[in-house]
């Protein structure tokens, strides 16, 4: 299947999508602290996102024989993605925690991440944070107009393993529109001047996926819950994901919408 270049209706759609999108995850950054549960986020992305005229995308979705059953993903420490939130993990001091959100709405998708560290956590933690959030901005620059979709995975994985830590190499970006999952695949570590290209009216999702297990590429160890995905060796790992627009007029892209906070990584 190719890469589904957007209108600029459907762009407008895509954007309103990822504004709200972003300020339902600002809001559970706001809620996310220690005594809260990972159920009561999940919980309130549920109101938050039915609020706007929207429904969960994760709910229901499948992979393979899996369906995911929450509205968000909730990872904490050494889990990189697709930790199901619980009642009864509740947050501790020193927690890293991705979050991990998508909706539908007027029949096109948004999809990002953030992570957070609740209260304090040991610095070496703090550079996973640090580094996987300058990473996706290291990926956004690189999302150029005719630029190729190795050159976004390379220069986050220059980044990240010229600070000493690890990129997952089993999940990757991806195009979004009416499918939360579209062409092309976004990959975090690759060979500038290889895969797709890109252009103007594609829009993409770009998510850096850190850890400190201790070599430059990784892949993640699936619980048997089947869906939490666990960074081997690893004391913490963060995942941030933006939405951008791929555009001819300008050098960078639009940012429509990003899982970076002020408040994040140090609260
Ligand atoms: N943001 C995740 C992704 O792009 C969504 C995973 S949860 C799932 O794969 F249930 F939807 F798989
Ligand atoms: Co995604």
């Amino acid at each position: 299947m190719a890469m589904k270049l957007k209108s600029p209706a459907e762009i407008e759609i895509l954007r309103e999508n990822a504004r709200l999108l972003q300020e339902i995850l600002q809001r559970l950054v706001e809620e996310a602290r220690a005594g809260v549960s990972t159920l009561y986020l999940d919980a309130l992305a549920g109101r938050l996102i039915a609020e706007v005229g929207g429904r969960p995308a994760f709910k229901g979705y499948r992979v393979g024989r899996n369906i995911y059953p929450a509205n968000i993903c909730t990872s904490l420490n050494a889990e990189v993605v697709h930790g199901i939130p619980r009642a009864d993990r509740i947050l501790q001091p020193g927690d890293v925690l991705s979050i991990d959100i998508g909706m539908i709405r007027q029949g096109f998708c948004a999809d990002l991440a953030t992570t957070v560290i609740i209260e304090d956590a040991p610095s070496e933690d703090l550079v996973v944070v640090q580094t996987a959030q300058e990473a996706l901005w290291e990926g956004i620059r690189a999302a150029r107009h005719l630029a190729r979709v190795g050159d976004i995975a390379y220069a986050i994985q220059r980044y990240v393993n010229s600070r000493g830590l690890s990129i997952v190499t089993n999940f990757v970006g991806h195009g979004i529109g009416r499918q939360m999952h579209e062409e092309p695949q976004v990959p975090n570590y690759g060979s500038p001047g290889q895969g797709p290209l890109l252009r103007d009216g594609l829009v993409i999702c770009i998510e850096p996926m850190v850890a400190n297990s201790g070599k430059d590429l990784i892949e993640v160890e699936v619980q048997d819950d089947n869906w939490t995905a666990v960074a081997p060796g690893a004391t913490a790992a963060a995942h941030f994901e933006a939405m951008v627009r791929i555009r001819a007029s300008e050098e960078l892209p639009e940012l429509l919408g990003c899982g970076v906070f002020e408040r994040v990584p140090s609260r």
